[in-house]
């Protein structure tokens, strides 16, 4: 199956790297990224893909393209399931999809609707590890869980440009941790409550004044 990639960034290259080597089934015939460069036409074709654009619709327009996989930043995913709806094209998109639930609902709505695949990379869901914790849960090995601790650190603190698109550690981090409460428990969130402060970096002290305003 021919598919297109959305976003050479640091995820893009992860995923365009891993279907390459890794799963035969797919040829990925063109990456779309505004801001290509040269850089990104090399990587790509390290992998043998000699189509890279700066337009996505030149993969929404291509009949030969089934499938798409979106990694580019936050902001634009929903828009892009959207445009893929309406192409008929099976979209896997990178987490999350939106920081409006509206936005969130309006697109896996009109997947729906196009009756297309869409699958989003909660990809700790396929890690052994935390799928080994799952199967012991559903095994029973761990007797009735009542609650469930979650701990998650980035190793590094993301760029102060990545981080004004993401929405913050919430939208962008702990979002697997949602997840994977939702996973483990087999059951849905009923309430959150959350306190936070920023201790060390002052960047990010600064920017947490200004996430606020950044979202909608
Ligand atoms: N599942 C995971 O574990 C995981 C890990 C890392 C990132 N992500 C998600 O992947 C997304 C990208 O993260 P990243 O770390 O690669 O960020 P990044 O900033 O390194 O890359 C984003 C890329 O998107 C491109 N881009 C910006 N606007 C675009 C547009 N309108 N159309 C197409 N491309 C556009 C940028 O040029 C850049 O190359 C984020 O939503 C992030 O939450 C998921």
């Amino acid at each position: 199956m021919k598919i297109g990639v959305i976003g050479a960034g640091r995820i893009g290259k992860v995923h365009i790297r891993n279907i390459s080597l890794f799963v035969p089934e797919l040829e990925i015939k063109t990456v779309a990224d505004p801001f290509a460069n040269e850089q990104t036409e090399a990587y790509a074709a390290q992998f043998g893909i000699k189509n890279v654009t700066k337009n996505a619709d030149d993969i929404f327009n291509d009949p030969e393209i089934e499938a798409v996989a979106i990694c580019s930043s936050t902001d634009t995913h929903s828009k892009y399931i959207i445009e893929a709806a309406k192409a008929g094209k099976n979209c896997f998109c990178e987490k999350p999809i939106d920081y409006d639930l509206a936005k969130v609902h309006e697109a896996i709505d009109a997947a729906k609707k196009a009756g297309i695949k869409l699958q989003i990379g909660f990809c700790r869901r396929f890690d052994h590890n935390h799928r080994a914790v799952y199967d012991m849960v559903r095994a029973g090995k761990i007797g009735k869980p009542h609650i469930i601790k979650i701990s998650s650190r980035d190793p590094e603190p993301p760029p102060i440009a990545y981080v004004k698109v993401s929405g913050g550690i919430f939208y962008d981090m702990m979002i697997h941790d949602f997840d994977m409460a939702r996973f483990l428990a087999g059951d849905e969130v009923e309430e959150v409550y959350a306190a936070g402060a920023v201790l060390v970096d002052q960047q990010s002290a600064r920017l947490a004044t200004l996430i606020p305003q950044l979202l909608p």
